[in-house]
């Protein structure tokens, strides 16, 4: 989908901020070094990484060359793609407010530009909490090294980009303030903003799916569809990241952005043509019109969860509360569902259920779209016929496909009907392994494609959404905590949750522990 990165970007150097981090190691790393297997890396790419911990150059190659060893999809190193990396890391100790650190730094890149001709390009790398964001811009504006581009060049030398790592701000309002802070000393053009769940091989079907085929744009309104729904659901639980979770919940966490994200894809206009803006001015039109959910509307259409303890997949796991960083007497939500509408032409009256939890029965990321049911005439009309309504599933991840459901005639003489399932999986069809999502969107960086990123009005759109619901929670009395036990599907039976008459403030709750 999008624009595609059919030139060899022109090489930059990569600053990473916050390159000691777990992101590096386990993302960025890896993703750097299979583009370099596959020759997509520009010779002379340089990475630079910038932390607090003490490192030498030799001592950061080891560490990411760990990371690849332990997290890259393709197993095992390369020792010549590696030699030919390893000779281009650098590392550069530093704090993140003070501009004579800053000022090293940018004297330090400028030698490595002569060394490696990369002509002064830059793309820093925000691999850090939000709250140091604002210093390291100011302190490398401070010394020079940002500058305005307006627009930032596509696949050209002399390009300075920045990208900026979730989570992007904590509401409505730091959002705003952090943007405000960006837009002052940066193009919109030079800005990245990551939501690794576009940069997923299934994410970007979604629009291949309802635009490169002619049958599905006739069905995709209110007329024919009953529901949609986005599901992420995660069976593990904190990962170690207790400390960033407990301060955060899973609405800020995945539902602002990846969950929303999938929903603009599913119900967006088609753009224009396949231009970043084109197609973000869809998107950011979708959130235009989603419906708000304020005051009691909150407790009706919106249920939040904590997981106590139990059982996953045969393994017993602590509660929440228990996690390392967690608060004792936390009141952090580890499931959000809701229920809301996108008041447009296209989609008014058609319910979509989004839902986000940890320590579920799974690992699993879909969106359903669910058809009307038939007339009740003719085959409806039959006692013993359950006719189910056609579905269609796009499944992101993990047993990555499209299943379509719908009902057949059983062999036989007599009419007995039956629902199947009509399936194409992944795997099958295209077995070479997929890139990982920070592949494709590193690469997109590179050559200054914005279309997987998410533009500024898209980020606030979403986080006014969010924000309401998070006001609403922060006036209520504490939730009873915890309310579901892990390895179940959240604080309400699946039937209640996808009816569009049901408030869930006054329904049952089958899985509280
Ligand atoms: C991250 C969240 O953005 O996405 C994590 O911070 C979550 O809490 C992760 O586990 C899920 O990503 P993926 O690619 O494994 O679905």
């Amino acid at each position: 989908m999008f624009e595609t990165t059919r030139n060899q970007p022109e090489p930059s150097i990569i600053v990473i901020f916050g390159a000691s981090g777990d992101l590096t190691l386990r993302k960025l790393a890896p993703a750097l070094y299979n583009l370099a297997r596959e020759r997509l890396l520009p010779e002379n790419t340089v990475i630079t990484g910038y932390g607090r911990t003490d490192l030498t150059d030799q001592q950061f190659r080891e560490q990411l060359k760990e990371g690849i060893r332990r997290f890259s999809r393709t197993q095992p190193l390369e020792e010549k793609v590696w030699a030919d990396l390893g000779r281009r890391l650098f590392y550069q100790q530093g704090v993140y407010d003070d501009e004579d650190d800053h000022r090293r730094l940018h004297g330090r890149l400028k030698k490595l530009d002569d060394r490696f001709d990369t002509g002064g390009n830059r793309i820093f790398y925000m691999a850090i909490p939000p709250e140091v964001v604002e210093p390291v811009l100011h302190n490398l504006s401070g010394v020079g090294a940002l500058r305005r581009q307006t627009p930032c060049p596509e696949n050209q030398a002399c390009h300075l980009r920045v990208v900026f790592e979730k989570p992007f701000g904590r509401d409505l309002e730091s959002a705003r303030a952090l943007n405000d802070t960006i837009n002052s000393m940066l193009d919109e053009s030079q800005i990245f903003r990551m939501d690794h769940y576009l940069g997923k091989e299934t994410v970007q079907n979604i629009s291949v799916l309802r635009f490169a085929n002619s049958i599905f744009e006739h069905i995709w309104h209110n007329q024919v569809v009953r529901w949609v729904r986005v599901t992420v659901a995660e069976d593990i639980g904190t990962e170690g990241r207790g400390g960033y979770f407990d301060s955060t919940g899973i609405l800020r966490d995945i539902l602002q952005n990846h969950v929303l994200q999938l929903l603009t894809l599913i119900a967006m206009e088609p753009p224009s043509s396949l231009a970043a803006d084109a197609i973000r001015d869809e998107k950011a039109k979708v959130l235009r019109s989603l419906r708000r959910l304020e005051g009691d509307e909150v407790s009706r259409s919106v249920i939040r969860g904590q997981y106590g303890e139990g059982t996953v997949g045969g393994e017993a796991v602590p509660a929440y509360r228990a996690e390392k960083g967690v608060a004792p007497e936390s009141t952090t939500e580890t499931f959000v569902g809701l229920r809301t509408y996108i008041d447009n032409w296209r989609w008014v009256g058609v319910p979509f259920y989004l839902c986000a939890g940890k320590r579920l029965p799974a690992k699993l990321t879909e969106v359903a779209v669910q058809f009307k049911t038939v007339p009740a005439v003719l085959f409806g009309a039959m006692k013993e016929v359950n006719l189910r309504p056609n579905r269609l599933t796009m499944r992101i991840q993990p047993d990555e496909g499209v299943s379509l459901r719908f009902v057949s005639k059983v062999p036989g003489l007599a009419l007995d009907l039956k629902t199947v399932e009509m399936d194409f999986p992944y795997g099958s069809e295209f077995p070479a392994e997929s890139p990982e999502a920070y592949e494709r969107l590193l690469l997109d960086v590179m050559a200054g494609h914005a279309a997987l990123f998410a533009r500024r009005d898209e980020v606030e759109l979403a986080w006014e959404f969010a924000t309401s619901i998070l006001n609403e929670w922060e006036r209520q009395p504490p939730p009873d905590f915890p309310n579901y036990r892990p390895g179940t599907w959240g604080p309400i039976s699946t039937e209640d949750f996808f009816n569009e008459t049901t408030d869930y403030s006054r329904v049952g709750n089958p899985n509280r522990p």
